[in-house]
């Protein structure tokens, strides 16, 4: 992995470590490339009543909101263990709200080893999206 994923990889990694994760002990951290430009980075945080926590990727878009970003262009996952660590179904819906069926979605656990290219499209066929709305 080089280049863009390199750097999500590592924006990602740094917000990982502030993750609020005392009840799972799982931190994630996710990294998007926004049509801006910019590269915006957000956690997990957790909650003691715990359907109130949200997660990494939610973290990363809110982030991107408020700093300007409006579209997703490519989004990075990283997380504890070997395996890649893919966003949770809720994410992927979260996700293809601000962004394209083809666009690039990488997942990749703690060694950064054997990353997941994905597209949206793949990890949520048959979506439902802002155009079915007619907005
Ligand atoms: N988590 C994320 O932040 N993103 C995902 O897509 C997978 C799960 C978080 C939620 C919770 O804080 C912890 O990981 C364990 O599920």
């Amino acid at each position: 992995m080089d280049g863009i994923d390199q750097t999500l990889l590592e924006a990602a990694n740094r917000v990982r470590k502030n993750a609020h994760a005392p009840y799972s002990g799982f931190f994630v951290g996710a990294a998007i490339l926004a049509d801006d430009g910019n590269i915006y980075a957000g956690c997990n945080v957790e909650n003691a009543a715990y359907p109130q926590g949200s997660c990494a990727e939610a973290s990363a878009i809110s982030a991107m909101l408020a700093g300007g970003g409006r579209r997703i262009k490519r989004i990075l996952t990283t997380g504890p263990g070997k395996e890649p660590v893919t966003p949770c179904g809720g994410c992927r819906q979260r996700i293809r709200e601000f962004s394209d069926l083809d666009t690039p979605v990488i997942c990749v656990g703690a060694d950064g080893k054997k990353p997941l290219f994905s597209t949206l499209e793949q990890l949520l066929p048959h979506s439902f999206g802002p155009e079915f709305l007619d907005k």
